[in-house]
């Protein structure tokens, strides 16, 4: 029998209550905790453990889901630490989420994701969580729910995988994954070596072990201040990685106590370095869009114009693939998180609150000394110096695009070309490689309709392909532009989430062959160079016509869903002052 949850406004601060908290009322509150306790006795729990301060573990494991492949033992080094402080531990799951295990794209489930966690959280009797996720959208879900939960929460990695070997040569998933496909498909390597490489590039249980999506969330978790200090490389499988477990889930047992809120701790000044870190790590893309759909939680979006500015002073100081050498092995041995913060210091809001109940600041003071070594670099001899993600505008992107300078071509970063126009994925798929296709190698390759709403779910297809003939005559980049999305592991001179999306009346729908598109990275500009009279006319042949999905959950995402600058959150889920800032048509 549902009954209403007891009401608590969110933000408000919560006090532990213990198996009383969100007690379902059926209009004798006595009598439902008396169930309540009766049940959960059931499962040989003593009233010594129900009358504490209740923890919950939120539980990401799943058959499908290789990144999370250590929840049991990360359950129970954290429970061990719940209990040391004198709480109740309880663990609860919610949805999972693989990248390669999540059709159409995991990104489509994001939000199913974060809609799970924020209501679980409220729904149950917990004090304080410990969400421990790990592959690229759980973080991200998990932090939206946490930020609208308004409970106590602490977030938790599973950590990085193992890197393998292959034949002396140490590889890891996934840049090293696409580099020897590339070399199979070449004919390079026969179908016994690629077996080979197959079962070496994921070492062991955990997320990728290069600077992709996963990398970048939990290190800019850590600087967000809501992970404990330390807690973002600990590889999966390391001892350190349960020891940070311990103290998680000790400090969630604490935090219940002090009733720090979430949304206490994810302020503009933290989400500001978080996207710091975000830069210094020369993180993924992907990253950005998931810290605005946090930000917009909160109701202080991102401002776009100002995370330019930001990226025009902070340098990329880690070593990690692709754009470096280096795994998040590596970084943790090198002093992790704390060490590249040290090094940012004075580039960082220091003031900002942590889950600690200490500012950045002050955690930084109790830090390791850093010590010489190789994958952070000192400012003075960065491996971007800066800009590594530019933030565009023009007539295509009136809302915004972006593109990451620092895995570009240089020469082709002030360009101007002839517009190659693919109409949506299989249109792309279809033609691409057509010995036939009128296409040269200073045109620009657009993409239109694998937005948000276009795909659905903003698939990572930005990364288009160099067309067949161009790629045999030894062309390796050209100017891209899609509304879509890049995998953090891939490099080119591509614009990305261009914004309004085609598939929402956004000008990128007009491009037609043979326009020209002008790029320059230097004025922050990509311009469609056809009249604004002509673009009228098209406009007006063209009506927008978004088939909306019978049912289901397709269609309340295609209804609800946000642009990328607002994170692709749902509407109705950001705070109540950040609706409605993108028109709809
Ligand atoms: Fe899970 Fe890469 S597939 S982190
Ligand atoms: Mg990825």
């Amino acid at each position: 029998d549902p009954g209403g949850p007891a009401e608590r406004p969110v933000g408000a601060p919560s006090k532990p209550a213990g198996m009383r908290g969100n007690l379902t009322n059926y209009g004798d509150a006595e009598f439902a905790l008396f169930l309540r306790k009766a049940f959960i006795k059931g499962a040989g729990y003593t009233d010594d453990a129900v009358d504490r301060t209740v923890v919950g573990i939120v539980d990401t494991g799943s058959g499908f889901n290789p990144c999370h492949g250590n929840m049991p033992q990360l359950i129970e080094a954290v429970r061990r630490g719940v209990m040391l402080a004198g709480a109740l531990p309880v663990e609860f799951p919610t949805i999972s989420l693989h990248e390669s295990f999540a059709q159409p794209t995991s990104m489509f489930l994001r939000n199913l994701m974060a809609m799970d966690t924020e209501e679980m959280i409220n729904a149950l009797p917990v004090d304080a969580v410990v969400l421990i996720g790990g592959c690229d959208k759980t973080v991200p879900a998990q932090l939206m729910g946490a930020a609208s939960a308004g409970k106590p929460a602490i977030q938790l990695v599973t950590g990085s995988m193992l890197t393998g070997a292959y034949r002396g040569r140490t590889v890891g998933a996934c840049t090293d994954c696409r580099a020897f496909w590339g070399q199979h498909r070449a004919g390079e390597l026969d179908e016994q070596e690629i077996n080979e490489v197959n079962g070496s590039l994921v070492g062991s249980v955990g997320t990728c072990s290069v600077a992709g999506t996963a990398s970048t969330m939990a290190c800019v978790a850590e600087a967000m201040g809501i992970a404990l200090p330390g807690s973002a490389t600990p590889p999966a499988v390391t001892a350190d990685r349960m020891r940070i477990a311990e103290q998680t889930g000790r400090r969630a047992a604490e935090l219940a106590e002090e009733g720090l809120t979430a949304d206490r701790i994810l302020t503009p000044a933290a989400l500001e370095n978080a996207l710091r870190v975000l830069l210094a790590v020369g993180g993924s893309t992907n990253g950005l869009v998931h810290l605005a759909a946090v930000a917009g939680r909160l109701g202080h979006p991102l401002d776009l114009a100002r995370f330019d500015e930001m990226s025009r002073e902070t340098p990329v100081l880690v070593d990690l693939k692709p754009a470096g050498r280096h795994y998040m092995e590596d970084l943790h041995k090198a002093g992790g998180v704390p060490a590249l913060l040290h090094e940012l210091r004075d580039l960082l809001n220091l003031d900002a609150p942590t889950v600690t109940g200490r500012t950045l600041g002050a955690e930084l003071d109790r830090a390791p000394e850093p010590f010489a070594q190789e994958v952070i670099r000192p400012r003075t001899m960065p491996i971007y110096p800066s800009g590594s993600i530019a933030v565009l505008r023009g007539n295509l992107a009136p809302n915004g695009a972006i593109i990451k300078q620092a895995a570009a071509a240089p020469e082709l970063l002030e360009h101007r070309g002839r517009a190659v126009v693919f109409e949506n994925s299989a249109d792309l798929a279809a033609r691409i490689d057509d010995e036939d296709l009128d296409v040269r190698p200073d045109d620009v390759l657009v993409l239109k309709n694998i937005g948000p709403v276009g795909a659905p779910g903003m698939p990572e297809a930005g990364y288009l392909p160099i067309p067949k003939k161009l790629a045999r005559a030894g062309v390796r980049d050209m100017v891209r532009i899609s509304d879509g999305r890049m995998s953090g592991t891939a490099a080119g001179t591509i614009v990305l989430h261009v914004s309004p999306e085609a598939a929402v009346g956004g000008p990128l729908r007009h491009v037609r062959n043979g326009d020209q598109i002008r790029l320059s990275v230097q004025e922050r500009l990509i311009q469609l160079e056809v009249s604004e009279k002509d673009l009228q006319e098209r406009e007006r042949d063209s009506p927008v016509s978004q088939p909306v999905p019978a049912r289901g959950y397709r269609r309340l995402y295609v209804e609800q869903v946000t642009q990328a600058e607002e994170g692709c959150d749902f509407r109705f889920l950001q705070a109540e002052t950040n609706q409605g800032t993108v028109p709809r048509k």
